[in-house]
């Protein structure tokens, strides 16, 4: 979900709507805004569907400076008009706009009713428009109002709020869920997200957890939930711009898979030492002698972060010979997890904000455990929770389904593979050949992303299919993973991955030439291995796209897609990148929403 707001002499409206639209990749079964009008009273418009639907609901007249705007993914209550956000008390003097969830909105719900408040929607977020109310009594500075109301919740949230009788301010709250507030010329804004302010000031403030915030057109003050002043100093955000743009792409997801050699430049950019044939992080907070008690890693993320830590922890056993392993965060910390002294937990998120690899986190911190971060998004949640970490320096990732930031959390695991490999066993020679693998990578991707439009033609062929099977041996399998991932998140083709081992194991029971399947056959030691897997599905008349770095007999294979030879441990980085292309194809082939997937968040701040 997104959150917008804005205050100064300007109509608010304009800013919200194009927030929101740049939000809008969070969350988008329906959006709103509401603006204190210059009459009086609230102006709202929400509708069930997107910004756009939003903007040409919102009439002409809707004037006001000062507004709050909301693009909401359902978690209390279907999408509709009555759910999507803003959401008024009865007397429609305070509008709300809520990420997260109250955990004790049945409650509150029970005893508002009680005292005669009505509510028109299912969400849990109204609680807090009518609790805020009642607290707003005459004299109450809206601020006191929301410290007291906020103080009678359970659970996460970041909120805006605005008030018809005191239009000159708007109050903003985290707690578990981000705001961030940017400074204007006599103008302020918050968001929930820095990508709906830069177009308008690059001077931010991350409001902490438990904190809130008053903003008025000329400035802004922080303060705790019992009313202690904090000072906060701005920081200046160095995005670029254009990276919120589709830079002359159909997509942003092409954009994005086409900007990995950057990308990857970028993660290794002032990090590779070819003396020592190491790595240098600085960001770990770790040194040698504390690496070396390191007994065991343990890799948490949800969705592509996991995959991308199952690939990150190949590395680590292959290069440091020290046992790693990937968990999705949301089963770790739900399952009381033992936690040990001499166990390095990684916890990877593009976003930061992911809340059960946040919720993850904070169980292994308050167990005693030590806890770094593979993260994108400098200054996120979890990147601020965890004890160090390594930056991706990826760049903004606007495209639900993730490319670029999958493909530099691998090359920083591969980083860190090195560098913990070298304080290791890892000879000179063998860092140094992963040194030079590493610097190749960006122009080798290039020569795979060149290969675009063969994709587009197989994936248009196969598009069609019921289902596809990805399949991949030990460094392939997570590929496969990964490959079937994207392929259902934008196709909605049905996608299974499985070890080519096991495919005769269960599987190959499924193999016609209905289920096409794409296999990951690189030049490494298990190359035969693969080669009489193909041999095993094409005696069942099944269809095999390989992706190969040589094209296998031609009795093996119906299609074949060559990428460049790495070394074998980095292989599956330039695997992957085919299987992003092919995806983007087929979703594009079959009229699907590329970078707004039905259903999905690009990052999901809720439990
Ligand atoms: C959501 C997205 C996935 C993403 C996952 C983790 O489920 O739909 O594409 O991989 O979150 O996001 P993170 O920001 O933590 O990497």
């Amino acid at each position: 979900c997104g959150i917008v707001a804005y205050i100064g002499p300007k109509d608010a409206t304009p800013f919200l709507l194009e927030g929101l639209a740049r939000l809008e990749y969070r969350g988008y079964d329906s959006a709103g805004v509401a603006v204190a009008g210059r009459t009086g009273g609230i102006k709202l418009r929400k509708v069930k569907g997107r910004v756009a639907d939003l903007a040409a609901a919102v009439p002409a007249r809707f004037k006001g400076g000062t507004g709050i705007g909301h693009t909401r993914w359902a978690t209390h209550g279907v999408p509709s008009d009555a759910n999507a956000h803003p959401h008024l008390d009865n007397a429609e003097r305070i509008a709300v706009v809520h990420n997260g969830i109250i955990e004790n909105a049945d409650e509150l719900r029970a005893k508002l009713t009680a005292d005669g408040a009505v509510f028109r929607s299912e969400t849990d977020t109204e609680v807090l428009s009518h609790l805020i109310a009642a607290h707003a009594t005459e004299g109450v500075e809206l601020e006191d109002a929301v410290r007291a109301a906020l103080g009678r919740v359970v659970g996460t949230y970041g909120i805006a709020v605005l008030d018809s009788e005191q239009p000159d301010r708007i109050v903003v709250a985290r707690n578990g869920s981000p705001i961030v507030l940017g400074i204007g010329e006599k103008e302020m804004f918050a968001a929930s997200d820095v990508s709906a302010l830069v177009r308008y000031t690059r001077q931010v403030v991350h409001l902490e957890d438990g904190e809130l915030a008053t903003v008025r057109a000329d400035g802004f003050r922080t303060f705790t939930a019992d009313a202690r002043t904090t000072h906060r100093q701005p920081s200046t955000v160095d995005w670029e711009i254009d990276s919120f743009d589709t830079g002359g792409y159909e997509h942003y997801l092409l954009k994005e898979i086409h900007e990995q050699p950057t990308s990857v430049e970028r993660t290794l950019s002032g990090r590779l030492d070819e003396r020592f044939s190491t790595a240098h992080l600085g960001g770990l907070n770790l040194d040698a002698r504390e690496l070396r008690e390191i007994r065991r890693v343990k890799i948490l993320g949800c969705g592509s972060a996991y995959y991308a830590g199952e690939m990150g922890a190949q590395l680590i056993e292959e290069l440091a010979r020290v046992p790693a392993h990937s968990e999705p965060a949301s089963e770790f910390r739900y399952r009381n997890p033992v936690i040990e002294a001499d166990t390095l937990y990684v916890a990877v998120s593009q976003s930061g904000e992911t809340y059960d690899t946040l919720a993850a986190v904070q169980e292994i911190k308050r167990k005693g455990g030590r806890v770094l971060g593979v993260v994108n998004t400098v200054g996120s949640a979890i990147a601020r929770e965890c004890d160090g970490g390594i930056y991706l320096h990826a760049g903004p990732e606007v495209s639900v389904a993730s490319t670029k930031a999958f493909t530099s959390t691998v090359v920083a695991f591969a980083l860190l593979a090195l560098h913990f490999g070298r304080i290791h066993d890892l000879s000179p020679a063998d860092g140094r050949r992963i040194v030079s693998a590493l610097q190749a990578l960006p122009d080798q991707i290039r020569e795979v992303l060149d290969q675009s439009e063969a994709i587009a033609e197989l994936a248009a062929e196969y598009a069609g299919s019921a289902g596809m099977m990805f399949i991949g041996r030990v460094r392939g399998y997570p590929v496969a993973r990964e490959g079937a991932q994207k392929l259902k998140e934008i196709s909605y083709v049905h996608a299974e991955a499985y070890p080519a081992s096991e495919l005769k194991h269960g599987p190959l029971a499924l193999i016609s030439p209905e289920l096409p399947t794409v296999a990951l056959v690189p030049d490494d030691e298990l190359l035969d291995k693969n080669l009489t897997t193909l041999g095993e599905i094409k005696a069942r008349s099944g269809r095999v796209i390989a992706v190969a770095h040589k094209r296998p007999e031609d009795r093996l294979v119906d299609h074949c897609v060559l990428v460049p030879k790495s070394e074998p441990e980095l292989d599956p980085l330039l695997l992957n990148i085919p299987l992003q292309l092919l995806a983007y194809h087929a979703a594009v082939a079959l009229g699907r929403d590329v970078d707004k997937p039905r259903n999905l968040a690009k990052s999901v701040t809720v439990e």
